[in-house]
């Protein structure tokens, strides 16, 4: 019979591409999400959905019905400026959502949970591409809570007195891009930002100096991660990180996504701003680990990845 893994946060921009690739690979999915930033159109029909929130147990046991397999937890607050302003929020659904859905894995035996850590764990960093042995040093609220959801994870999937082992595996994102992240929510991420001005001609915002760069994967190579690690014991107890090693500065992304609009920077205005708090420099992922481990590698080459969320976003923006 086909595995039930729990998505949760799969109504949100990363958890509901996994549960739909899921699905199509012939999981059984049940979905928990309480709809803040997730919309339900991207629910797969095919899902149970339960309708509600990891702060709270009692929704949590709601998604036990059936049995569960497999949990991924994706669910949480997923931006580094709402973190500074309201760092309790982030704190309550990023470490206590992750230590009730911990304890919900203990109490029906589920032998197998991956966890949706960040990038923003590293914070500072002395040297790039980072490698998952560096220290973590986050710098924005957001990733004190990430990487501390991400070390209750692992010390759980440590333990000798649960009666039963629980694998677990991490994955720090990098900066996912790809269909349904908001075009219209700023505290998303900086593509789908920028396209979604692009698309309705509103200016472009740059937080600092533009030549802060990041590491930009593509929601399928992240899908393919996480459902090929299900079964991968080499990836139990492990953490790994999930970006495409290659880095693009602020600035080369304002022009690469003006350019695939038949635009540029005389035509479109671009307005530089104050450097936001919590802003990590540079970022790039060494991903050695994961193409060893999981014989994994990003398939999806920046300029298609790219032009796919653009097609999109013209549909969306008409
Ligand atoms: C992002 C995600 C975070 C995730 C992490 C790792 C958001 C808000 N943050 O962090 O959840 O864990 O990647 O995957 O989704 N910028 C502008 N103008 C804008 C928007 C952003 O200049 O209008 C800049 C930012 O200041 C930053 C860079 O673009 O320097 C990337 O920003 P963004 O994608 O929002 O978030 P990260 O901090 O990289």
């Amino acid at each position: 019979m086909a595995k039930r893994v729990l998505v949760t946060g799969g109504a949100g921009f990363i958890g509901s591409n996994i549960a739909d690739e899921l699905i199509h690979r012939g999981y059984n999915v049940t979905i928990i999400d309480n709809l803040s930033t997730g919309e339900k159109c991207n629910i797969n029909p095919k899902a149970v959905f339960i309708k509600g929130d990891v702060k709270n147990p009692k929704d949590i046991e709601k998604c036990f019905t059936k049995k569960i397999d497999v949990i991924f937890h994706i669910a949480g607050c997923a931006s580094t400026i709402k973190s500074f302003d309201d760092p309790a929020a982030d704190l309550y659904t990023n470490v206590l959502g992750t230590i009730n859905i911990i304890n919900a894995a203990i109490k029906h035996k589920v032998t197998r949970l991956e966890y949706a850590s960040s990038m923003t764990s590293y914070g500072v960093v002395d040297k790039i591409p980072v490698k998952e042995i560096f220290p973590a040093r986050p710098i924005a609220y957001y990733g004190i809570t990430k990487y501390s959801g991400e070390r209750y994870v692992m010390a759980t999937g440590i333990r000798t007195d649960l009666g039963y082992r629980l694998n677990t595996t991490a994955f720090r994102m990098f900066n996912v891009y790809g269909r349904r992240q908001s075009l219209t929510n700023p505290y998303q991420g900086v593509v789908s930002i920028f396209i979604g001005n692009a698309a309705r001609g509103e200016d472009i915002k740059i937080f600092g100096d533009g030549e802060q760069s990041r590491d930009y994967v593509h929601i399928s190579d992240v899908a393919n991660a996480w459902i090929g690690a299900i079964n991968n014991p080499r990836a139990y107890g492990e953490v790994f990180n999930l970006g495409s090693g290659i880095r693009v500065s602020v600035n080369e992304l304002v022009d690469i996504i003006l350019k695939a609009f038949g635009t540029s920077r005389k035509k479109h205005r671009v307005s530089y701003f104050p450097v936001r708090p919590g802003d990590q420099r540079h970022m790039q992922a060494d991903i050695t680990k994961a193409k060893k481990l999981l014989k994994w590698k990003p398939e999806m080459k920046f300029d298609k990845g790219l032009q796919d969320v653009i097609n999109w976003a013209k549909e969306t923006c008409g």
